[in-house]
């Protein structure tokens, strides 16, 4: 039997932090190296586009994903690493799709529906700022997902929904059409997969509360100290599992050090001793891939090769595969 494959994406419409690289990155690179799968990574950059209309943060933000991944290890001989903008046949299929997705699925969308939820509440227009990439964007994900026949996805659970419609897609495709997509199934890692921001909200970027992965060790030191914490003062007992420093402890550290760690809570650790061995943990961790990073991002030229590397190796298969979509949906020479 052939190996399974896992795919993942990160949107370039950022700087990495530390939740997407507890949530995505190390889970996925973990997994490609253990060569139990074959992996495909990619640069979400038409995704950045909804959010981001800001083309120098998108661009940079590319560069610092790439340069991100391969610092962290991935070696791009063993997996497929690419951009999505490179592989023509990711917005070919998107469509295929969109014209296979019933738009009542899309209504169900969290993102959208948050979306419309906050205008509610702020008396605007149900569909105020909300753009046709925003309600359709599970439909380029899921075309990211069946071009290459993924079975797993690691994603965070925020995500979860994404893989699901995929799935409901590519089934409501393969009735329709004859069987053309492998069906996918999220994987969540549950031990660490939505990381705690500084005021203890989920990490992401739009709240604004991240500690971005490669700061130097000033900035590290200084985003910890800036975690939020309750007034409880040296000597008296915390609770670690409604803490964001634990929850990012935990997320760093060996289990024995998470037992070690909950007991210095219990014992009442002093808040500003508990950041500094957090600190202490996340940078040795980081330290040696922070200076590989540092390299990468001043040779840009180096990444796009590799990128590019990457793309004619996805198109081999995005090529063929997109061929027999169009036979199928009816779309080929008249003779
Ligand atoms: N939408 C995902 C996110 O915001 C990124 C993404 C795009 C993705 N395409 C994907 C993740 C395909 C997994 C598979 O995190």
């Amino acid at each position: 039997m052939s190996k399974q494959r896992v795919l993942t994406g990160i949107t370039t419409s950022g700087t990495p932090h530390l939740g997407n690289y507890v949530g995505a990155i190390r889970p996925a690179i973990e997994a490609s190296r253990s060569g139990d799968f074959e992996s495909f990574f990619f640069l979400a950059d038409y995704h950045s586009l909804i959010k981001s209309q800001d083309p120098e943060m998108v661009h940079r933000s590319t560069m610092e994903i790439a340069a991100t991944w391969l610092a962290l290890g991935l070696d791009p001989d063993k997996v497929t690493f690419y951009r999505q903008s490179d592989i023509p046949e990711i917005p070919e299929l998107t469509w295929f799709l969109t014209c296979m997705t019933a738009k009542g699925l899309m209504n169900r969308a969290h993102a959208y529906k948050g979306a419309v939820q906050t205008n509610e509440e702020q008396g605007e227009d149900a569909d105020h700022g909300i753009n046709m990439g925003l309600f359709s964007y599970p439909i380029l994900m899921a075309a990211d997902i069946l071009m290459f026949n993924a079975h797993k996805i690691p994603v965070g659970r925020d995500q979860i929904q994404h893989v699901e419609m995929a799935r409901d897609v590519a089934q409501r495709f393969n009735h329709h059409y004859g069987e053309h997509f492998v069906l996918p199934a999220a994987v969540v890692d549950d031990k660490v997969a939505v990381l705690q921001g500084l005021d203890g909200r989920k990490m992401s970027k739009s709240y604004g509360n991240t500690i971005p992965l490669f700061l130097g060790e000033k900035q590290l030191k200084k985003h910890i100290n800036k975690i939020k914490t309750n007034l409880l003062e040296p000597g008296e007992p915390k609770d670690p599992d409604s803490s964001a420093v634990f929850q990012i402890w935990k997320a760093f550290a060996t289990e024995t050090q998470t037992a070690a760690m909950r007991e210095q809570f219990a014992n009442g650790i002093a808040w500003g001793e508990a950041k500094k061995q957090l600190f202490e943990l996340v940078n040795s961790q980081l330290a040696d891939a922070r200076e590989r990073y540092e390299t990468l991002i001043q040779d840009p030229a180096e990444i796009e090769k590799i990128l590019q590397q990457g793309a004619e190796k996805a198109r081999t298969e995005s090529q063929e595969l997109i061929a027999k979509v169009r036979q199928a949906v009816g779309i080929r020479p008249l003779v």
